[in-house]
Formats: structure tokens, C-alpha cells, sequence
């Protein structure tokens, strides 16, 4: 049986092994590596406080990621393909190691950021949208 994600040293495994597949797929790659020339030294630690923050309530990431993702639409489009495949890698990615409650909260909050994200992201397109 695996284990369910209960250290930092797990998100930095699960989120390093899903950075590692989302710069190499064919659908979304292009977006950490040309949309974005993203510096992974310092992108990196913000997703590790960002998951901490979601599975273990922490509270140390300070962020706006919706408007991240509004900002990288107006630079290349972001489609529902696109969403669908990062949570196809991430829920690939999560169930690769682990398993149980955390495991499974990780796959429900990033479906339910995905579709406040596409939503967010549709409402920017309308050209009276106040960020
Ligand atoms: C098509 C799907 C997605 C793509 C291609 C994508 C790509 C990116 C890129 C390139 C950045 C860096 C932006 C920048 O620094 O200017 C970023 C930031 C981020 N993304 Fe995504 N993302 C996607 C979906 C998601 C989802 C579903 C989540 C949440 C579960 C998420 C969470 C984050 C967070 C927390 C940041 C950091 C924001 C900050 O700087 O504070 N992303 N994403």
C-alpha cells in the first residue's frame, strides 16, 4: 500500500515529478518553457507553500494565482484541453506515490481550482472585467 502525502519532502516529491512531466508534455509544455521562461529555483518553492497551505493548512503562501493564469491567457490562450490535461498529469503524478485522504484532497482541490480558473479566465475575456 502507498503512503498518503503527509511531509513537505512529499509535496516536493509530487510536485517535482509533476513539473518535470508538465515541461515535457506536447499539450501544455510550451507554457513553462515559452509562454513563461520560468525560473523552476524560484517557482518551485511558491507551489511547495501553496500545496502546504491547501493539505496542512499552513499558511505561508501569499499569492494570487487566478490572476496569474488570467495574465498567461492574454499571452497565449488557455483552453479546456489545456486544463484537462495538467490534471490528467497531476492526478497521474499523485496516484504514482500515494494514496488516502490528503492523496485524494490534492486531485479534488486542483479540479476545483481548474474550473475556477476556467471560469475566471472566461469572465476576464468580457470587456467590462474589473480584477
Ligand atoms: C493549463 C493548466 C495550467 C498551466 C499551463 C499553468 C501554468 C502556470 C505557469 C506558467 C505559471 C507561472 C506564472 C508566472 O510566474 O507568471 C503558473 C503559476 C501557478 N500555477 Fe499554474 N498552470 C495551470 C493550472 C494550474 C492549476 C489547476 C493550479 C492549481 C491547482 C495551478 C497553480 C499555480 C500556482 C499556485 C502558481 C503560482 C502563482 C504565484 O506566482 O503565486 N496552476 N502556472
Amino acid at each position: 500500500m502507498k503512503k498518503d502525502i503527509t511531509t513537505i519532502e512529499d509535496i516536493q516529491l509530487l510536485v517535482d515529478t509533476f513539473y518535470t512531466k508538465a515541461k515535457a508534455d506536447e499539450t501544455i509544455g510550451h507554457f513553462f518553457n515559452e509562454v513563461i521562461e520560468l525560473d523552476l529555483e524560484e517557482h518551485l518553492p511558491k507551489i511547495y507553500r501553496f500545496w502546504e497551505s491547501i493539505l496542512f493548512g499552513k499558511a505561508n503562501y501569499r499569492g494570487n494565482p487566478m490572476l496569474k493564469h488570467i495574465d498567461l491567457h492574454q499571452k497565449s490562450a488557455m483552453t479546456v484541453e489545456h486544463f484537462d490535461k495538467w490534471i490528467t498529469l497531476w492526478e497521474a503524478t499523485t496516484d504514482e506515490y500515494f494514496e488516502g485522504t490528503k492523496a485524494t484532497e490534492a486531485k479534488t482541490k486542483a479540479k476545483t481550482m481548474k474550473e475556477l480558473m476556467l471560469y475566471k479566465i472566461k469572465q476576464s475575456e468580457n470587456p467590462n472585467f474589473i480584477q
